[in-house]
């Protein structure tokens, strides 16, 4: 006799729309956005965790949707590089990366993008890296983007312009010159800065 494998009517809200769909409880966040809901931005690389190309935001916060079960992310309001743009107006990511010619194939872009965005969410909060010299980050040089974005891999070898690209939005943001975005996660903010994380608009940068 065949089992019946258990199921669930999970509720996503995916770049401010609301989705309900019934899905076998094992159904990752990765396949739930591809398979049922027909986003194919966020692309399924190694499905394990290790190559970045899945990363979307939750809450503003980048994480790997491939080791996200959907039911598991029903709280969270979750960004795809569909929900990037704003109003015909690309994400100052998406056009830097236009700008710096930032890819050759295209399949780890989504991923690195929405990694970008969220990346410099965490450096504003004073999150300190692998390589940030001291327990807060003061400014954000390439060494930093570097370390930062090392859970995203291009197999292209692209880094050398997506490296740029990155720092080209951090320098126009530090300046207050961030071009018009999509509207606010429900909470952009990463859920444990450090005590005493630098503020929002005070970032250095150096290329
Ligand atoms: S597909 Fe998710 S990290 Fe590679
Ligand atoms: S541009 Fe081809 S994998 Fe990154």
């Amino acid at each position: 006799m065949t089992e019946a494998i258990p199921g669930t009517r999970v509720r996503l809200q995916v770049n401010g729309q609301p989705h309900e769909l019934d899905l076998d409880n094992r159904t990752t966040l990765l396949d739930a956005l591809r398979e049922h809901l027909g986003l194919t931005g966020a692309k399924k690389g190694c499905d394990h965790g290790q190559c970045g190309a899945c990363t979307v935001l939750a809450d503003g916060r980048r994480i790997n949707a491939c080791l996200v079960f959907a039911v598991a992310a029903q709280d969270v309001e979750i960004q795809t590089i569909e929900g990037m743009s704003y109003d015909g107006t690309p994400h100052p990511m998406q056009q830097a990366f236009l700008d710096r010619d930032a890819f050759q194939c295209g399949y780890c872009t989504p991923g690195q993008i929405c990694s970008a965005v969220g990346m410099l969410e965490e450096f504003d909060q004073g999150w300190p890296s692998a390589v940030t010299a001291g327990e807060q980050p003061t400014a954000l040089e390439a060494d930093e983007v570097r370390e930062r974005m090392s859970g995203n891999l291009c197999r292209c070898g692209a880094y050398m312009n997506i490296v740029p690209a990155i720092l080209d939005v951090a320098v126009s943001s530090a300046r207050g010159l961030t071009p018009p975005g999509p509207p606010a996660p429900r909470s952009a903010a990463p859920q444990k800065p450090p005590a005493g994380g630098a503020a929002p608009g005070s970032r250095a940068v150096t290329s």
